[in-house]
């Protein structure tokens, strides 16, 4: 494929239509501002990039609110205790990137003086600071010519090129033709326009072609059918593993909650005592499992879709008299009002979990 001085040329449209149809997000500045001088606050762009590898533009919104409201600027994050971050953090999963993000406001307050290095290279050298992250906060907050590639990058360039080469294997190629793309005035607004692009017009079904402003020069747009593309190499299915979760609630309101190991899946997370989730099969699932004898009760079971597996829990209710002691697995845990239980580190999966079991004890939660 030859590559000529078009394609710089081609960001002018984009742009054009960026000022227009941008989407106003709380940690935006209005385009063409970052040119002039004024340009977004390194830790809000850090902050909501790293949530936004995580869930929606929409979900993303509440929990941005509800963290610079708690901790305003990086140094407040990087003195805050780490259990407040983690329950601030719960329902948006991946829990180890809280935790990386907790690290990484403390490398940037102590190594930094609370001040985020302005180059990708500098915040590549951040605790959980991958390519994506250092090239978003790059472009958007300091505006550099920094290439951004997320899942909607790459299928506005990979319909824009027509490119044949399935994903992962094409993403150098993508990579380097984002690049030839990224024009030297405005290139955070560049970014930020590739990704509402392809969150709002080059969508993966049903594009809006005739609104778009590379329409002319679309190479997938000519061969007809855009969807086609980006090129998807054939899906492994995930493995299925298997384990019951225990909800033990007392007379007075209290549900019997853990801490999850430091290390491993969910670490440092809450959850309701389960058994280990390596099975894949039904065996071990079952009240045999529990944390102590009680009328249990089978509540259903929950599924969730984690990155490298699907997990099948067996929810168990047990309604109490008052807390007792453990008689199968470690006595630990304690006894938690369930009206207290919005307040709590507890990841989506036990969230789903103890709604299983009491359909009430997360009134608002989208968890
Ligand atoms: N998705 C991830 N980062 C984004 C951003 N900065 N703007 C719009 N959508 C995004």
């Amino acid at each position: 494929m030859t590559i000529t001085t078009l394609d710089t040329r081609s960001a002018k449209p984009l742009l054009d239509w960026y000022d227009r149809h941008h989407r106003d997000l709380p940690w935006r500045v209005t385009p063409g501002m970052a040119a002039r001088g004024v340009k977004a606050d390194p830790y809000r762009v850090w902050l909501s990039e790293v949530m936004l590898q995580q869930t929606t533009v929409q979900a993303v919104k509440l929990y941005f609110e509800k963290f610079l409201q708690r901790w305003p600027e990086v140094s407040d994050l990087a003195a805050a205790e780490n259990d407040e971050v983690m329950a601030a953090w719960a329902g948006l999963g991946y829990y180890a990137r809280a935790r990386n993000l907790k690290k990484c406001a403390e490398a940037v307050a102590r190594e930094y003086g609370g001040v985020f290095p302005d180059t990708e290279e500098g915040l590549k050298s951040l605790p959980g600071i991958g390519d994506y992250t250092a090239a978003a906060v790059a472009a958007i907050a300091f505006d550099r010519p920094a290439a951004v590639m997320d899942g909607n990058v790459e299928r506005v360039i990979s319909r824009l090129y027509a490119i044949e080469t399935p994903l992962p294997a094409a993403k150098p190629l993508m990579r380097e033709k984002v690049a030839l793309l990224t024009p030297a005035v405005r290139p955070g607004d560049f970014a930020q326009a590739m990704m509402d692009l392809g969150a709002t017009i080059c969508k993966p079904k049903r594009p809006a072609c005739s609104l778009c402003p590379f329409r002319g020069g679309c190479e997938a747009l000519k061969l007809s059918d855009p969807e086609l593309f980006p090129v998807k190499a054939a899906k492994k299915e995930k493995p299925v593993r298997h384990g019951a979760a225990f909800i033990a609630v007392t007379g007075d309101g209290e549900i019997l909650l853990r801490r999850r190991a430091e290390s491993g899946l969910l670490g440092g997370m809450t959850e309701v005592p389960t058994t280990a989730w390596t099975a894949r099969v039904d065996g071990e699932t079952s009240v045999s499992a529990a944390p102590f004898a009680a009328a249990w009760q089978f509540s259903g079971t929950v599924i969730h879709v984690f990155t490298h597996f699907e997990l099948r829990l067996s929810i168990w209710r047990a309604a109490i008299a008052g807390p007792v002691a453990r008689d199968n697995g470690p006595n630990d845990g304690w006894w938690e009002p369930v009206t207290n239980l919005e307040a709590q580190a507890l990841p989506t999966i036990m969230k789903k979990a103890i709604a299983a079991a009491i359909p009430l004890a997360f009134k608002t939660s989208k968890g």
